[in-house]
């Protein structure tokens, strides 16, 4: 179904952009989000780094979909839905493991792990018309990576991952050179969390630096008590310490890009990560000097980015690297995980310095998504008045040009929310 109408108001010329609650809480409004968005889109699945040897695997729900990401025999990384081609039970119940086959338990089909169907319990009930070799597992339309990062698409007719992409890749590649080697890998550990909120509230949140001085007021103090340079904003509508932009990448993509204030593992020390800390993160910073020459090491080592790649995944690149996707399990309730992502030749001290960025301010029990979380379940709740107060406000920082759009304007959730109401109209 196609609609005609728009979820958003966007009037350029008097400078105000509103948004039509009901997108977060109608059944109607999530079913057409599957077909529209999560079938046409290219959906991050996971890490390469994630699946060391042949065999390993990841069961993942995706797009709706229960998935196997997995390596087969040969290394080839793949993707396949997680159902048999018999009658449909999954065949792998496990979140993690190795195997060289997958084994249906209903009636014994079995699978290697390059998806082919292996064996067939009393194969010779069967006709000739029965083609095992027509039967192995399925799976998506497209599956691509772009650096090691592995997106699935459901649209055959998709274009591919670098052109999806675009200009987001210039963001993902300032992640990656982080690494001598160019070699990034998923750490042990995975933060999984469920909000009781409406998905796209986590889209905003994500890279909506407005918040920070309310919601987050804790944090901030306890980072300007620890030593850490906070100064008072400088400029007109600039409310963090430092200046940081808010950048179009095309494609619903975007990201905010500000001078760092709170520390880098690559490479910016600040006093919290203590005096021993000092010679080696000078030692990471003269290696990226070497590497990248003096100004691209200044933009890896000196700017934070929070990148959002159209629709559902999230790259922090702070004082950890997070990869964080989320899922919708209802109009009101989202599923998050999210992943530390560092350099394979780190040492164990820098390790130890972003692991414990990626818990104290990244993670469910740390400085910021606790608070965060609190927050998006307030508005989901407020929500419940939809019908009687419509719109949200989303006009900050209309009326200036795009160069001058801060982190802490709505350019950038205006952005997204331009792309998914254009896709909302689309004939499905
Ligand atoms: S459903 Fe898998 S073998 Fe029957
Ligand atoms: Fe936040």
């Amino acid at each position: 179904m196609s609609r005609q109408g728009s979820y958003v108001i966007d009037d350029h010329e008097k400078g105000i952009f509103l948004l039509d609650r009901i997108v977060h809480v109608s059944e109607d409004v999530l079913r057409d989000e599957m077909k529209n968005i999560f079938a046409k889109c290219w959906i991050y699945v996971g890490h390469g780094s994630e699946l060391k040897k042949p065999g390993d695997f990841h069961t993942r729900k995706v797009a709706g979909r229960p998935v196997i990401f997995g390596r087969d025999q040969k290394g080839v990384v793949q993707c396949f839905f997680n159902t048999c081609r018999h009658r449909g039970a999954i065949v792998c119940a496990d979140r993690t493991g190795n195997a060289r086959r997958f084994f249906c338990v209903y009636h014994g089909w079995s699978y290697n792990n390059d998806g082919d169907l292996a064996r067939v319990p009393g194969e010779e009930a069967y006709t000739e018309a029965f083609d095992k070799k027509q039967l192995g597992l399925k799976g998506p339309a497209k599956f691509e990576n772009y650096r090691d990062f592995w997106f699935l698409n459901l649209d055959p007719n998709a274009p591919s991952l670098k052109d999806y992409l675009g200009k987001a890749t210039e963001y993902i590649d300032l992640v990656v050179e982080q690494s001598p080697s160019a070699k990034m890998e998923v750490l042990p550990g995975t933060q999984e969390y469920a909000v009781a909120a409406n998905w796209k509230l986590m889209v905003e949140n994500s890279v909506d630096d407005y918040h920070l001085p309310s919601t987050h007021s804790t944090w901030l103090n306890f980072m300007a008590n620890s030593g850490v340079k906070m100064e008072a904003p400088t400029e007109p509508n600039q409310i963090l310490p430092t200046k940081g932009y808010a950048v179009d990448l095309g494609n619903g993509h975007f990201t905010t890009d500000n001078v760092n204030f709170r520390g880098r593992p690559v490479a910016k020390w600040i006093p919290l990560y203590g005096e021993e800390a000092e010679a080696e993160i000078a030692d990471i910073r003269s290696e990226l000097v070497e590497r990248l020459g003096p100004e691209r090491a200044t933009r890896v080592a000196d700017t934070n980015r929070n990148l959002v790649i159209f629709p559902n995944l999230v790259i922090n690149d702070g004082s950890s690297v997070t990869i964080r996707a989320f899922y919708p399990e209802g109009v009101d309730k989202m599923n998050v995980v999210a992943w530390a992502l560092g350099p394979v030749e780190e040492s164990e001290s820098a390790r130890a310095r972003r692991l414990d960025a990626f818990l104290t301010f990244y993670g469910p029990g740390g400085f910021a998504t606790p608070d965060d979380v609190e927050a998006l379940e307030m508005v989901q709740k407020g929500l419940a008045n939809w019908s009687d107060d419509r719109w949200s406000e989303m006009s900050r920082g209309m009326g200036r040009s795009e160069e001058e759009q801060l982190n802490s304007d709505e350019f950038h959730l205006r952005l997204f929310w331009r792309k998914w109401d254009a896709m909302m109209k689309e004939e499905a």
